[in-house]
């Protein structure tokens, strides 16, 4: 048995989940159901970040310790992914009194080693990011990411010795070309690693800021939020308590990420991991933006969607779809109310939704809501079996490439080829000349559905478990071959899948 670890980010806490934390999550989740069906043993972290001055200065404008807020706001996070199907084997917490001691320990270990030394640092620190700038970094002399002027901070604090380990990351990154992932993401940290790489400020002291993890050196010092967070991913698999756990899990397979935190996530976490002497994980994966009308969201922009708006309109598997269906991994999408319609009226309503509508009525009408017996295949039953046998070892080739649009994509054009396969043939009709000709018919288009339908199932599980019953079938493993639909199954009661959303006038008229 293979195992498969993949993380998503640990989110801020004091955040309201939006459709771009949705993203990465649904898609781990995906990526695991997809391992877990063909059977490899899965183990899917994510959670919550929840030190730093932000949580604190939150926690202190609603008058609440830090930790009861935290306690707080992390159900919003939680209920989030219950709701949206997220099966992730772990939710941890950097307030986690595990986590913590994990994060001590292996400070200690690098202290020790004489990788961690104190010094007195001036610096530009941005609030929102919880880091410090170089004046370089700066765009108009303000922070790149929030757009604020930056104030200078004078302090003595505890550095980690990074630059040290610069060469050594840039060999390591040239020598595993999987480990940064897309190679534009590659190519930005290797053009990034051209330039003198500073030591990393690691501590801040409590008189400025008191929540955080205590360094175990220094008791007036608490960690820098990253050095903290990042370790989440050893933590979450019981480094440095349960040595079998972490054997077994590490290193990650994939740390799924957006591509705004790629300098902490290919820079100082492999580091930091060079110091501890921990093995590097896999594949940093770094995907692009959801954008909001051509925007990143962000709460000032006020142009955030919740998740929640779309999940109580059209339900959770379709939008699981459209996330995975529209966004080429590595590139920006824009997310539209139309763009989400038109798409979900082509593929759900219309060509699964169609065909499930077909097969099941006919099915009900003619034999007894039974699936029929298969007789003798001309060319096209031929035909729909080769490509209904190859689609799966398809599928995850291009999912394993990280071309999850592409893999959907070559699913719903197996499910055309059902549609025009059904029109070419029209069982409706050879119903009256020929009925076992259109139980042949029936059942192709039936067992060819269950096929593409499974390779549906990590990305709408729910939806598509139902449909598999509403044409006699039922879950298998992935890449269950031809024939699996037992003639004289019973279907289950049907149920439109997919409900067409009414567009409104001006999007029809766009579209025509
Ligand atoms: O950065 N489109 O947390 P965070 C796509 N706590 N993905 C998006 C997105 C968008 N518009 N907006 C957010 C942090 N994301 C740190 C991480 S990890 C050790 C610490 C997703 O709450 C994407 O995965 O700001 C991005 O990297 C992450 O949320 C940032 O979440
Ligand atoms: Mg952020």
């Amino acid at each position: 048995m293979k195992k498969f670890y993949i993380t998503t980010p640990i989110y801020y806490v004091n955040d309201e989940p939006h459709i771009g934390h949705a993203y990465t999550t649904i898609l781990a989740d995906v990526l695991s159901r997809y391992h877990r069906e063909a059977g490899d043993e899965v183990f899917f972290l994510t959670g919550t970040d929840e030190h730093g001055q932000k949580v604190s200065q939150a926690a202190s404008e609603r008058g609440v310790e830090p930790k009861k807020h935290c306690d707080e706001m992390v159900i919003r996070f939680q209920n989030m992914w219950k709701k949206l199907h997220i099966e992730n084997d772990h939710f941890i917490r950097t307030t986690d009194k595990d986590h913590q001691e994990v994060v001590k320990e292996i400070l200690q270990q690098i202290y020790d080693s004489g990788d961690i030394y104190f010094d007195e640092y001036t610096g530009l620190y941005c609030v929102g990011c919880e880091r410090f700038y170089t004046e370089k970094e700066l765009v108009d002399e303000k922070c790149p990411q929030h757009q604020e002027s930056l104030k200078e901070i004078k302090e003595t604090n505890y550095f980690f010795r990074m630059s040290k380990y610069q060469q050594q990351l840039i060999d390591y990154i040239n020598e595993h070309p999987e480990f940064i992932l897309p190679k534009t993401r590659r190519n930005e940290v290797l053009g990034f690693l051209r330039q003198p790489l500073g030591d990393l400020c690691i501590s801040r002291p409590k008189s400025r800021l008191s929540w955080g993890i205590e360094l175990p050196f220094d008791s007036d010092y608490v960690t820098y939020v990253w050095f903290d967070a990042l370790l989440n991913y050893v933590s979450g698999i019981g480094a440095k308590k349960d040595d079998k756990q972490f054997a077994k899990w590490w290193p990650a397979d994939y740390h799924l990420i957006g591509k705004d935190i790629l300098t902490t996530h290919c820079v100082y976490w492999p580091t930091m991991l060079f110091a501890a002497g921990i093995p590097q994980p896999r594949t940093i994966f770094a995907h692009g933006w959801w954008l909001s009308d051509e925007f990143k969201m962000s709460k000032s922009l006020g142009n955030v969607i919740k998740p929640l708006d779309l999940i109580d309109r059209y339900g959770v598997d379709p939008v699981r779809y459209f996330l995975m269906r529209d966004m080429v991994l590595g590139q920006d999408s824009n997310f539209s109310p139309d763009g989400f319609a038109l798409r979900y009226n082509s593929d759900l309503a219309n060509d699964l939704g169609n065909l499930v509508g077909r097969i099941s009525t006919l099915v009900r009408r003619h034999f007894d809501g039974k699936i029929p017996e298969p007789g003798e295949q001309s060319r096209e039953e031929t035909q729909l079996v080769e490509s209904g046998s190859t689609l799966a070892v398809e599928a995850i080739e291009l999912i394993h490439e990280m071309k999850m649009n592409d893999a959907v994509e070559t699913v719903m054009e197996y499910v055309r080829s059902i549609n025009r396969y059904m029109e070419k043939l029209m069982p409706w009709k050879l119903i009256k000349s020929d009925k076992a000709a259109a139980g042949t018919v029936l059942y192709h288009a039936a067992e060819s559905l269950r096929i593409a339908l499974q390779l549906l199932h990590p990305i709408m599980p729910v939806r598509t478990a139902k449909i598999l019953g509403m044409i006699g079938a039922s879950v298998t493993e992935l890449k269950s071959p031809w024939g699996q639909l037992k003639s004289g199954s019973k279907l289950s009661e049907f149920e439109v899948p997919f409900p067409r959303i009414e567009l409104n006038q001006k999007t029809k008229q766009a579209k025509e």
